[in-house]
């Protein structure tokens, strides 16, 4: 197992032995900070955001900091010479001489695979359009190992825009490589998940997948409810968004039928898919979810750089 140098664009890059490892030093990371704060001293983190963000820019900006290193980047590519015409290719080369670790968000899937492709140091995929965000699915999976302590054996309904959901697609991919998960998909049917990866997880891994438009209807019988909101950037149009958006409004009413132990997930951020009186539920942790997320990155980013441990 080598993940020094490695670029992380696909959920199939690391496997789950990786997976593993960067989880099992996640939550030692989260267990004794201090042991780990001058771990990448001297290390460059570039954030390369062509699209909005604030988790994923921020935790990984924080979590490179938290380790010694430090961060340069740009947030808004209006500001960058992109704005100039500059392509991808050209900027990630410069930026080669600039850090030692890349973090890109695009709006175009395959711009941080094609990055990758110009680069000598580690590019990390932040979300690429619709397509993939593996860095959200190792925070899923480390709150998930947080929480209910091992990763198999679970019930899994997952809630909203499966379609467009770069973090469902990722999560998906990931999740189906472990013992013994099953997936409920509860989705308006204009936004289930696409053929193609339904029909890879079920070939490749044996997963069982049960599709529904309903909430209530399985809210009872899973371990996990990962929420997600409807993806209004990716919509073709706003009237189509707007008949859809409302599909699911999690509330305390529809909480009463789930589980006692039920790990209640959302990679944030939320538009109206859970009720603000759901937050104050022992199973809401979502915002436990985004504090993972900082040691979910910085154990990465530690491994990609050598200098895990
Ligand atoms: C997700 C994303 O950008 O895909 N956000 C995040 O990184 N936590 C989910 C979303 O935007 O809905």
């Amino acid at each position: 197992m080598k993940l020094q140098g490695k670029h992380i664009i696909d959920a199939s890059d690391l496997s789950v032995g990786e997976l593993n490892l960067i989880i099992d030093l996640a939550l030692r990371m989260r267990a004794n900070i201090e042991e780990f704060s001058e771990l990448c001293k001297g290390k460059i983190l570039a954030t390369l955001f062509y699209e909005p963000s604030t988790r994923t820019r921020l935790s990984f900006e924080s979590a490179m900091l938290k380790m010694g290193g430090s961060v340069i980047g740009f947030s808004d590519a209006e500001t960058s010479s992109v704005k100039k015409g500059e392509n991808i290719a050209d900027t990630i080369r410069v930026v080669n001489n600039y850090a030692n670790i890349i973090v890109m968000r695009h709006p175009r899937e395959g711009a941080p695979l094609l990055a990758s492709q110009y680069s000598e140091i580690p590019v990390i995929n932040g979300g690429d359009g619709g397509h993939q965000h593996p860095t959200q699915t190792l925070t899923d999976l480390v709150t998930i190992k947080y929480y209910k302590e091992h990763i198999k054996d679970i019930k899994i309904a997952i809630c909203g825009d499966l379609l467009f959901g770069r973090s469902v697609h990722s999560l998906l991919k990931t999740l189906s490589r472990y013992p013994n998960i099953e997936f409920v998909l509860i989705s308006p049917s204009e936004l289930r998940i696409p053929h193609h990866l339904k029909d890879s997880i079920i070939e490749e891994h044996n997963v069982k997948i049960y599709e529904t438009t309903s909430l209530e209807e399985c809210i009872n019988d899973v371990n996990v409810l990962y929420m997600t909101r409807i993806q209004k950037e990716r919509f073709f149009s706003e009237d189509e968004y707007i008949k859809l958006k409302d599909s699911y409004i999690l509330t305390p009413e529809k909480l009463k039928y789930a589980r006692k132990d039920l790990l209640l997930m959302h990679p944030l951020p939320r538009v109206n898919e859970i009720s603000y009186e759901v937050d104050i539920d022992p199973r809401a942790k979502y915002f436990e979810q985004a504090k993972l997320g900082v040691f979910a990155r910085m154990s990465l980013m530690a491994l990609l750089l050598g200098r895990g441990c």
